[in-house]
This record gives C-alpha cells, structure tokens and sequence, in this order.
C-alpha cells in the first residue's frame, strides 16, 4: 500500500498531491542499453523466454533501480504478451522486431480468438509482479501495463512491426465491424488483465498506445480513445483501500489532450512534440502529466542534458501532478552514465518548484 512505501512520490505526483521532488522513471528503463540486461538476456537465450521466466523478469525490472535513485519500477514484460497468449505466437526477431506467427486476416480469425485467463495463460506476468513487489520491499511503487486495444490490433493484424499499417487501416475501411470486434475483445482482455495485475501487486497501471498518433482525428476517437475510456472505467474501482492511478500514453496525441484528459485516467504521458507547460494550462487541474524529454537529448552532454531538465520543469512550473520521463523509450545507445545524470538533475532541480509557502 502507498502509505507503507519508503517513497511514493509516484503516486502523489499521479494524484496531483503535494511531493518534495519531480519523480522520475524512464520508460524502458529495463533494457539493451544496460549491460547487465544484455547479459541476463543471453542467460534467457531469447527475450520471450526473458519475459516468461518470473525469476529473469524480476532481476531485470531490479536493474536500474540498483544503478539509479529512480522513483518507480516497471514490471519487465511487452505489450505483446496478450495477443501471444491468444496463439499468435510471439517471436522477436533480431533487427526486425517483433513477429507473430499468426495474424489475423479476417472476421473468423477474431470470432475465434480466445479470452486469456490472467492467472492461466498470462500467469508468469502475475508471478512477475509478485516477486518484484516482494523484492522491492515498499521502497518505490510498481508500475503494471499493458497495450491499447488499438496498438495491440496493428501488430495482430500486420503480423509484426510496420511502416505503412497497410492492412490494418485496409480493415478499418473495409470491415470496421470486424476491427471493432476485435478491438471489444481486446478491451474485455485487457481489462481482466490489468485487474489481475493490480490484484497481484501493481500499485500504477499505464496503458500504451504507441501507434494512436497516425490515425484521422475521428477514427482515432472511435478506434482507440473509445476503447481506452472503457477500460479506464472499468479499473477507476479495482483497488481495496488506495487508488491505483491510470497513465494514458497515445504518442503522437498532441491535439488531442483536450479529449484524453475526458477519459476516467490520472494521469497522461506525453511525446517531446507538445509543450509541457502549455499542456498544463489546456488541461488546468483535471491529470497529473507524465514526461516529456526526447530520448536523443541523453546522447548529447552532461550540460545539455541538465539544461533540458531544468527547461522542462520550468515549463511545467511550481506544484505536484509532474511525472518526469522520457516523451517514448530510451534506445539502445544510449550510456548508462547519462540516465543518472537525468535522474540526479530532476530531483535536484525541481526542489524548488515543490517549496511550501
Ligand atoms: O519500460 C520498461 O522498462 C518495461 C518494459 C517494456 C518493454 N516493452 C520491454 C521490451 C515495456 C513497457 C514495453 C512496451 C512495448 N512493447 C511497447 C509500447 C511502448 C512503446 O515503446 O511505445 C511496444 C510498441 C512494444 C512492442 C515491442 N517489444 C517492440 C516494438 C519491440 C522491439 C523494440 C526494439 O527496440 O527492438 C519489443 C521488444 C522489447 N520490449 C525490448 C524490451 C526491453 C527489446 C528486447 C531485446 O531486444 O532484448
């Protein structure tokens, strides 16, 4: 429970109650640009088998918190791990990405598609989180997640990664009956999924809706924001005594905030393409606000990247209800070195945004 954890400031900054400091995590804090990660991965052989093996999961969610002082964990996992246990099979194919071995082509293929039971098929996720809460003993929230219905139907429906989203905006146009029902189904997984994983420990729950940002306006609000506000609601009373706030990512999203913020969420995450602090103005005091630095910012040095922090808070301006992270995942080539210096400069400069008078 929050009131038990050594520092929540996650949590207050999602509720927009009073914190000491800016929190700050990464999204992708686990990952290839840690050696100690690219190490455990070799120890899985493969990264399915990584997310699959509770004890491998566990130790690198660990990771990042041993190096940084960061204010949140993340359980290690993928979004894609729904649409595995419906069968497509889930592979990750070195410099191609992920790769299903079954996409869905047409209406019969979803009319088939079963409805994962989180503590059967998706267990090891469970498992995951049980252990990682264990681990970290209450010193810093756990964060859950999971895909958007949207985001998790173009990869089931391309197969994989993809450029062009060819097939899936064919089967918006041509079938959009048949894309609902999927994306119902995925909102009814979904849901079940995310109850289980606050049920199993998860303390913040964000959703990801990576590929939200290249549809029309109109069919981003029926074919993904729609979805996502189901599932909001669903979750506004899945906890016993302390609120598990909800973080709505859509990259890309940035005229649509207005609309975003209507959604039952806490909190929404935001890519470096909007302004913080003019986001905060067109939202007033309806969500906290997750972000938004641009990934590349951590190649460059010591002084540009404590610049960009100080700009962004100052953005953002003095009071609660700012999560500091990147604006989308931190990528491969960046060094280790360079996430602590971030980490160290949101908390040291954002003091004085959070002085009580
Ligand atoms: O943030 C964290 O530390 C938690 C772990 C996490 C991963 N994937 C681990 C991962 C999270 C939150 C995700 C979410 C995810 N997965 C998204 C949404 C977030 C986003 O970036 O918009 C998406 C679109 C996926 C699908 C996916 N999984 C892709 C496109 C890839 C390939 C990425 C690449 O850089 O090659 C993955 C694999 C993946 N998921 C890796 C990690 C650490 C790389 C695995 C490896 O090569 O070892």
């Amino acid at each position: 429970m929050p009131e038990q954890l050594k520092n929540n400031r996650l949590i207050k900054a999602l509720l927009r109650e009073p914190v000491d400091m800016t929190p700050v995590w990464i999204m992708r804090q686990a990952g290839r640009y840690l050696p100690e990660y690219r190490e455990t991965r070799k120890k899985a052989g493969d990264f399915v088998t990584l997310c699959q093996t509770p004890e491998l999961a566990c130790e690198v969610t660990m990771q990042p918190l041993h190096r940084y002082p960061l204010d949140a964990a993340i359980i290690f996992s993928d979004i894609l791990t729904i649409p595995d246990a419906m069968g497509l099979g889930l592979k990750l194919v070195e410099s191609v990405g992920p790769r299903f071995e079954r996409s869905i082509t047409n209406s019969n293929d979803i009319k088939n598609l079963p409805l994962p039971d989180p503590e059967q098929e998706l267990k090891y996720v469970m498992d995951s989180i049980r252990l990682v809460r264990r681990e970290l003993n209450g010193d810093v929230p756990l964060i859950g997640f999971s895909g958007s219905p949207w985001t998790l139907a173009t990869y089931m429906i391309e197969g994989g990664s993809s450029r062009e989203f060819s097939k899936v905006k064919g089967m918006l146009e041509a079938e959009p009956a048949s894309l609902h029902l999927l994306l119902k189904h995925l909102s009814d997984s979904i849901t079940l999924y995310l109850k289980a994983q606050i049920n199993a420990g998860a303390q913040a729950i964000m959703i990801f809706d990576t590929w939200g940002g290249i549809l029309k306006t109109p069919n981003y609000m029926n074919f993904s924001l729609y979805y996502m506000k189901i599932i909001c609601e669903h979750l506004k009373n899945e906890h016993s005594e302390v609120k598990v706030p909800v973080i709505l990512f859509t990259k890309g999203a940035d005229k649509w905030i207005e609309k975003i913020v209507e959604a039952d969420c806490d909190a929404i995450s935001i890519d470096w393409n909007s302004n913080i602090g003019q986001v905060r103005e067109r939202i007033g005091k309806r969500v906290a606000i997750q972000g938004n630095m641009e990934p590349r910012i951590l190649k460059e040095s010591e002084k540009k990247i404590v610049d960009e922090v100080e700009s962004i808070l100052r953005s953002y301006g003095s009071g609660s209800g700012h999560v500091f992270n990147l604006g989308h995942g931190i990528t491969p080539d960046i060094e280790p070195d360079k996430v602590g210096i971030l980490v160290d400069a949101v908390h040291n400069l954002s003091r004085q945004y959070h002085k009580t008078k």
